[in-house]
């Protein structure tokens, strides 16, 4: 089994940890498939939906990096448009479905789970260091 979203991801937004758990299960259930015995029907209607959900999920989160003022927001929206494009790329360029469920496995760890681990992290990091800089400039007042 791959990696199970856990309490110290959460960007602490409800909305936005919810997707992420969406997005590692997503992720799981695609590693979870036997390559040798993969269903094209099944393989396809997973990264269907993963697929959907990743432009969704990177659309809200866009919007929170904006409404936080975060200060890498393009370098941030750069990393998810190249997600999307090497989805894209793989779904059409992929013909056998046990070689587009090994590349499927591989992106959706390699660049989903550990964007969400590392980058997402980030804006949190980044949030709760802006909210005690301006705590403390509040108190000083
Ligand atoms: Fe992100």
């Amino acid at each position: 089994m791959g990696q199970e979203w856990s309490r110290r991801f959460s960007l602490n937004h409800p909305v936005l940890d919810e997707q992420h758990k969406e997005l590692f299960r997503l992720a799981n259930c695609v590693e979870a498939m036997d390559a040798r015995s993969v269903n094209k029907e099944s393989l396809s209607l997973v990264i269907k939906k993963m697929f959907h959900y990743m432009r969704e999920h990177f659309k809200e989160e866009e919007e929170y990096m904006h409404n936080i003022d975060y200060p890498l927001i393009q370098k941030h929206k750069k990393l998810h448009q190249d997600i999307i494009e090497a989805m894209t790329r793989i779904l059409q360029e992929t013909k056998g479905v046990e070689e587009l469920q090994a590349k499927i496995k591989m992106l959706s760890h390699k660049w989903l789970v550990e964007h969400i681990l590392e980058s997402d992290l980030q804006i949190e990091r980044w949030r709760l260091s802006n909210t005690v800089i301006a705590n403390e400039e509040y108190l000083r007042l």
